[in-house]
């Protein structure tokens, strides 16, 4: 069994994030989405996995993934040059792929389960395709299933205006090598790209083994979240464990379940999990709450934050309460020391100030 990741794509929808970083990319309680992906991966036993990359963010993703060996999985880097929508990558992918099965997993889909046990089941079953199905209250931002009484797929539909159900499709689907063929036979859709869900219907049309199954774990589609502290509140809750590798001074505090990396450093702080806490950050008699994440090299000074997000590399000082934000890379939130009491801002395009 190989894995084909789809770490390509536009960014669009979870910008002002992804104007400088491939959505796959983008942090969760400190990881990046596609880490997630690859220890799931790891955990399935695959070792030979093949990753879709668009040329305007390959670098990063080559960056992060480097070689796999992190993983124990060996990486193909394939390039597709525009984003034709998921069977076309598959397409793409096709001399990588060869006769193998394989699990499609789309790099900006976080799921609460592994893949493990479903992976066995599918080849314990002789299935040609599996897919996964949860049920979320919009579904017209996914494919849709439409089962019949006896739970079987007859139907699924792309972003439907008016779904046939509220169960959506999961972005992991395993595949037998039959698919190539039934992708052969499809044409883009309305809006220009091959729909994998296309390519799954003609399978289902021509009398293959399609299973679905519903997913019993949480799911959450990063690309289209738009409560992105949501995702990372779910994260924080689901993995975070005690362990604490950065240096604590005698007056602070770590309550429950912290994790603080290798080089950070907690001065005269309170720290209540879940939290995590990147390398080399700065924690300076400040009271983290609940539900935050401080990415790497970031500093908290003299402030009072719960609830938080708060990416690479910047600067909270003097803040006594922030809460329920999202502060991107290499920003400062900052106390002014104006005797009027002004505020002075320089917020980027399609940022969100509330005072
Ligand atoms: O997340 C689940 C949904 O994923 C399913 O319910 C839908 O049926 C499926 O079509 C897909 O819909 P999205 O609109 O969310 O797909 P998106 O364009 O966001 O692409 C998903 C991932 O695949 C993303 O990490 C980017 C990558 N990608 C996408 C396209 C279209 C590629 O690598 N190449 C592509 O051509």
């Amino acid at each position: 069994m190989k894995a084909l990741i789809l770490s390509g794509g536009r960014g669009t929808r979870l910008r002002p994030l992804t104007h400088t970083m491939a959505k796959q990319l983008v942090p969760v309680a400190n990881q990046p989405i596609l880490g997630y992906v690859m220890k799931h991966l790891q955990e399935a036993g695959i070792k030979d996995a093949g990753v879709i990359v668009a040329p305007q963010t390959q670098n990063e993703v080559r960056n992060y993934l480097k070689d796999g060996s992190l993983w124990n999985i060996s990486i193909t880097y394939i390039v597709q040059d525009e984003p034709l929508g998921l069977a076309h990558a598959v397409k793409t992918a096709r001399d990588f792929l060869g006769e193998d099965d394989f699990v499609m997993y789309l790099g900006d889909n976080l799921l609460g389960t592994g893949i493990k046990d479903a992976i066995q089941r599918f080849k314990k079953e002789g299935y040609h395709c599996m897919i996964f199905l949860k049920e979320v209250s919009d579904p017209r931002a996914f494919g849709v299933a439409e089962l019949d009484a006896q739970g079987n797929i007859v139907r699924l539909v792309e972003k439907p205006k008016v779904p046939p159900s509220n169960l959506a499709l999961v972005g992991v689907y395993i595949f037998s090598p039959v698919v190539h063929e039934a992708i052969e036979k499809i044409t883009p859709s309305w809006r220009g790209e091959l729909e994998i869900t296309d390519a799954i219907q003609v399978l289902i049309d021509s009398g293959y083994r399609v299973k679905g199954e519903i997913l019993d774990s949480w799911w959450l589609d990063t690309g289209k979240k738009d409560d992105f502290l949501a995702a990372n509140t779910t994260v924080l809750d689901e993995y975070t464990v005690r362990k604490i590798d950065g240096d604590v001074d005698q007056e602070s505090t770590i309550e429950g379940r912290v994790q603080i990396e290798a080089g950070a450093t907690i001065l005269r702080s309170t720290i209540r999990g879940p939290v995590v806490i990147g390398k080399n950050a700065v924690i300076d008699n400040s009271f983290i709450g609940p539900f935050s994440s401080i990415g790497t090299g970031s500093k908290i000074k003299d402030s009072v934050v719960e609830h938080v997000v708060i990416l690479e590399d910047s600067i909270v000082e003097g803040v006594v309460r922030l809460e329920d934000s999202l502060i991107g890379r290499n920003a400062t939130v900052k106390k002014s020391k104006s005797l009027r009491g002004a505020l002075r801002l320089m917020v980027g395009d399609h940022s969100r100030v509330e005072i």
